[in-house]
């Protein structure tokens, strides 16, 4: 259909491969047209351990969303988490050399190239990057300064560095599946656009990821990201300490974690004497425990994934800045009582982030589970735009003709 244009994402987790494709539309906006999840176990925390199964478990995701929706694309965002992604903020500044002090293209792409990082540690490379902020002659704008008359501009960059390594299998197993990658997408970002009101950015908020195999801290400020960190703990976690503490499968761990699990729960609470079925490993018959012993079991883990997230939160220094609250996503959000656990910990109000701002979203898609995987198509919506309109400086927007000029950056392919 004239202007319309396909949008194809895949969030790579570390449970699970969520192919998502969605179609905008002149009159009707973004809509989605198909998500298909598929499990898998040959990706962990991000990284790639089986490059085979992996690019089988794509294939599958993939041609299956794209079969049902009857569209095609082989261009993709690629949303990525893991524990050896890092970020940080960067700030630069240059001279106007205009002979009437008229901000070109030029400045604004040569001040951004100056604030990214030049050289980095070996095995690193930037996976994405944002404008935060321009200043000109130290006046703050969050519009493209491109026009504006002034003497010195400035930038403020917001850099998400990731392992080349891991980068390339994984670009490896999407090019086994012909899909060329569009661009990568942080997890935070994409979660961000599918949850995050205008008012959640200005005031300044904490967005949470609770994945599988990580949990995501991010900080927003200023309209867009300026902190992250990633927790190498997730749900997975419970289900290990489930199983190992109990001797059950793991598939018993997870339905004990989702059917009993409590993020917190009041040590005199009755609720702790009630017996539960459990089966044991290797039993064919159901027993009985105290509900008790599930809570014993998940609480010191709960009680360290709150102790990285408030370093974390230290560490970034954004807290005494920030007006908002808190707003979890992921599978593990829906873990229940963890909003009030947080909220009460953090001192901050906390709301479970449900996904907006995409039409024909079907009640089971309105989850926070799928938070990062619907942002996708919304940050591909955007950049999409970004890219028509030839303006690679909006504020938030991914560094996209720099990723394009500098080799070394990712390799984003244009059409
Ligand atoms: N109702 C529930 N209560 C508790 N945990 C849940 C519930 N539903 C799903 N989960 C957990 O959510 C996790 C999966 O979440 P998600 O899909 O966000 O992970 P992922 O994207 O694959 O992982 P990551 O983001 O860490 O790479 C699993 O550990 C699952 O057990
Ligand atoms: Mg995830």
């Amino acid at each position: 259909m004239a202007n319309s244009r396909i949008i194809l994402g895949i969030d790579i987790g570390s449970t699970k491969i969520a192919t998502v494709v969605g179609e905008t539309h002149t009159t009707r906006g973004l809509v989605l047209r198909g998500l298909r999840v598929v499990p898998t176990e040959a990706i962990t925390r991000g990284t790639v351990r089986d490059l085979n199964q992996a690019a089988k478990d794509i294939d599958d995701c993939y041609s299956g969303v794209m079969y049902s929706s009857g569209l095609a694309t082989d261009q993709v965002y690629v949303g990525i988490t893991g524990r050896d992604l890092a970020s940080i903020n960067r700030s630069a500044a240059v001279e106007i050399t205009h002979p009437e002090g008229e901000v070109e293209a030029e400045d604004v792409d040569l001040v951004i190239s100056h604030s990214l990082p030049q050289q980095l540690p070996a095995g690193q490379q930037i996976v994405h990057s944002m404008v935060r902020e321009f200043t000109l002659d130290g006046i703050r704008t969050n519009r493209s300064p491109v026009g504006m008359i002034g003497q010195r501009l400035g930038v403020e960059t917001h850099v998400v560095i990731g392992s080349t390594s891991q980068i390339a299998n994984l670009e490896r197993a999407l090019s086994r599946v012909d899909l060329a990658v569009r661009s990568y997408v942080f997890n935070l970002i994409s979660a961000g656009e599918a949850v995050l009101s205008a008012e959640d950015r200005n005031a300044g908020c904490v967005l949470i990821d609770f994945g599988g195999g990580t949990t995501n801290v991010g900080v927003f400020h200023g309209g867009t990201l300026c902190f992250s960190r990633c927790i190498p703990l997730g749900g997975q976690n419970f289900d290990i300490d489930l199983k190992q503490g109990l001797g059950v499968s793991f598939e018993e761990a997870q339905r004990l974690k989702k059917s009993y699990g409590k993020a917190w729960i009041d040590p005199d609470n009755e609720e702790l004497e009630d017996f539960i079925d459990i089966k044991f490993y290797g039993r064919r018959e159901y027993d009985k425990i105290k509900r008790r012993r599930i809570f014993e079991i998940m609480q010191p883990r709960t009680e360290e994934i709150l102790e990285h997230i408030i370093d974390a939160l230290n560490d970034s220094g954004e807290l005494a800045r920030i007006a908002g609250g808190v707003i979890i996503v992921g599978g593990s959000s829906q873990m229940r009582q963890l909003r009030r656990y947080l909220q009460k910990y953090l001192q901050r109000p906390v709301r479970v982030g449900l996904p907006t701002g995409i039409g024909h979203l079907l009640d089971e898609y309105r989850t926070p589970a799928f938070a990062a995987t619907l942002g996708l198509l919304l940050y591909g919506a955007k950049h999409e735009q970004t890219i028509q309109n030839g303006d690679n400086s909006f504020v938030g927007e991914v560094i996209t003709a720099l990723q394009e000029m500098w080799g070394k950056l990712f390799p984003t392919r244009e059409k």
